[in-house]
């Protein structure tokens, strides 16, 4: 198994430690992440790699590639990952300069985890808007581990019900955001048949999601089989260009978010799309993507969790747009 550690007990400079993945070796300073590998370096804002970092660990490297950026990032083989930098950029591929190294993922996260945590100062939290976060920037000062262990929500069925995901309220410690003091928080009557208490239910979604205190991280608000409605709070840029091994459906529910849309594997443009409230868009599944919310907005995603799909659209068994126009 290819060796990961951290490097240095002893803190750089500036006080951070750096981190070594195989043959990939990772240090921070005061702006920057700095990583490097056998015929390769680079270099990443560092509060850009620490949002990436945070959604990578806590999506378990979600589906497909996170890019977090054109150069570095990992694709989820569900079980293993493979850590890349180049492998979908057609100016490294070109030249047959990417390089890669596949890991168990639990390595891979662990590593992750600690460099996340050792890197975060206090007063930064990679899953707030910037707007409403402190700045990441500067040699070592403190932790925020409250905010980089967040677990993500995943209901069993649906918000609310008894034993599952609770509903958010102010006594929770969830109070509306600042962009959405408008959003009505009546909640519905459910009036159901005796005996079917536990088989119809329903929530007041606009008032939930309008109490997410995070940006960028779709939850699962419910779960029929392997059909999963996610929803999520956008403000500023999603941190990683997603890679999709899947369709994905969008929904707009609120505001704006413009995507770019390129080729999954080279990056090569292919669409922009400009999602106002109401729009519904089928990203397909060979494409990447990466969205930008001008104000906070809120944004439906329908995953499909069915683990077969992978491989049906790698070996062209399914074509990868579900509609055609
Ligand atoms: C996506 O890549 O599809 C994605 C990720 C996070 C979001 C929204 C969409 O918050
Ligand atoms: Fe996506």
């Amino acid at each position: 198994m290819p060796e990961t550690k951290a490097t240095d007990q002893k803190a750089n400079e500036y006080g951070y430690r750096s981190f070594l993945l195989g043959k990939f070796r990772f240090e921070r300073d005061e702006y920057f992440a700095h990583l490097a590998w056998p015929d390769g370096s680079h270099t990443i804002q560092v509060d850009a790699f620490l949002r990436a970092l945070m959604r990578d660990i806590s999506w378990n490297f979600f589906y497909g590639i996170v890019n977090f950026d054109g150069v570095f990032g990992t694709t989820n083989h569900y079980g293993n990952v493979d850590v890349f930098a180049g492998l979908y950029n057609a100016g490294y591929t070109n030249q047959n300069k990417q390089y890669v190294e596949n890991f168990n993922s639990e390595q891979v996260r662990d590593l992750f985890a600690a460099m996340l945590d050792d890197w975060t100062n206090e007063g930064f939290d990679p899953f707030a808007a910037p707007a409403e976060t402190g700045s990441p920037f500067g040699s070592k000062h403190g932790s925020n581990r409250a905010a980089i262990t967040r677990k993500r929500l995943v209901a069993e069925r649906m918000v609310g019900l008894a034993g599952d995901i609770a509903k958010r309220s102010d006594a929770a410690g969830n109070p509306v955001n600042r962009q959405f003091v408008d959003v009505n928080q009546d909640e519905p009557e459910v009036h159901a048949e005796p005996g079917f208490e536990n088989e119809v239910h329903a929530f007041n979604f606009f008032a939930y999601v309008s109490r997410s205190d995070v940006t960028w991280n779709p939850s699962v608000c419910s779960a029929v089989k392997e059909s999963q409605v996610c929803a999520t709070t956008e403000e500023f840029m999603l941190p990683i260009i997603h890679g999709n091994d899947r369709v994905e459906w969008f929904v707009q529910l609120t505001d704006e978010i413009h995507w770019d849309i390129q080729d999954r594997d080279t990056g090569v443009p292919r669409a922009r799309v400009i999602m106002k409230p109401g729009d519904v868009a089928a990203m397909p599944a060979d494409i990447r993507h990466q969205g930008y919310s001008p104000k906070r907005s809120m944004l439906l995603v329908w995953e499909n969790n069915d683990s077969t799909l992978p491989e049906l659209y790698a070996k062209k068994r399914l074509k990868p747009n579900p509609v055609d126009f």
